[in-house]
């Protein structure tokens, strides 16, 4: 598996979280299209192969040719792509029960040994809990990224997703804390990040314009690029990229506020250190 990994050209990252609903495919679409649009070729792979989601979220759930074909020897892995924004590839998972029996897990590393050597950037969002196509992806990546939201839920699982990148010789680079709101301040991420010995690499807000943009089929960064989690995307893309944002950028988003009056009653998993 090492041969293969190494003659890998792009940086593969695995979005994963432990817990279910936490926000892992929205930023791995939203990352990808971003990096598409600082004009890196990028690659987004649907490898939830259970409940794939991402092609209900781009409007790609008639495709017949997938991920699921190409993990079963039924399809050319070039025959799998779709063109997405920003001239994004995407490689789609069907939704089917029967595709899910039939496509090898094991055999995304062959799917991505194929395709790394044309992109810069691959984002393969991967399905919840521990299951063998999150330790493939995990396994073949070069960087873990934990999509995590601030319930204690989902923070115990995404240490335990920790342990488990760690027993497959992988150390996860950072979390990205979704779904936030303001009583999630400073130190209450500071305590978080050394509660897991984890970076928090991105903070992205509950935001409804997530919601409005899966009603639309299309990408938050595209529909709302002004919006407070658009711009927060934005600018881990070019952090990755090692671009600086534009200044206009930063301040478009000090211009966005997330409502406080949603803060009502939100409670922390514990106490935020006292200033
Ligand atoms: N920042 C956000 N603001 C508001 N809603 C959000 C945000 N992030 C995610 N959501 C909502 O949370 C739900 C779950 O998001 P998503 O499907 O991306 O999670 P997931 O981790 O991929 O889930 P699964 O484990 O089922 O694959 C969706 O309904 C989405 O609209
Ligand atoms: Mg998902």
């Amino acid at each position: 598996m090492n041969k293969v990994v190494k003659k890998m050209a792009a940086k593969i990252y695995t979005i994963t979280s432990g817990k279910g609903g936490t926000g892992k495919s929205i930023f791995a679409v939203n990352l990808a299209v971003a990096l598409a649009g600082l004009a890196k070729k990028t690659l987004l792979i649907d490898a939830d192969l259970g409940m794939a989601n991402i092609g209900l979220m781009l409007g790609l759930e008639n495709k017949k040719i997938t991920l699921h074909e190409a993990l079963a020897d039924e399809a050319n892995v070039s025959d799998t792509l779709c063109d997405g924004p920003n001239g994004l590839k995407i490689l789609p998972c069907g939704i089917s029960l029967q595709g899910f029996k039939k496509a090898d897990p094991s055999k995304l590393k062959d799917v991505i040994a194929e395709l790394a050597p044309n992109f810069e950037f691959i984002i393969i969002d991967t399905p919840t809990g521990m299951n063998h196509i999150t330790a493939t992806a995990i396994e073949l990546c070069n960087e873990v990224l934990l999509v995590l939201t601030p319930e204690i839920t989902s923070i115990a699982d995404g240490s335990k997703m920790k342990t488990v990148a760690a027993l497959l010789g992988k150390e996860v680079t950072g979390m990205v804390l979704n779904r936030t709101m303001p009583v999630h301040d400073e130190p209450y991420r500071e305590k978080l990040a050394k509660s897991l010995d984890l970076k928090i690499l991105e903070v992205l807000p509950d935001d409804v314009s997530v919601h409005n943009s899966i009603v639309g089929k299309s990408p938050v960064v595209t529909k709302y690029p002004y919006s407070e989690i658009s711009i927060a995307v934005n600018r881990f893309a070019a952090l990755i990229c090692g671009i600086k944002m534009p200044d206009e950028e930063m301040k478009g988003q000090k211009k966005q506020k997330t409502e406080k009056s949603r803060l009502a009653g939100a409670k922390l998993p514990f106490s935020p250190s006292k200033k």
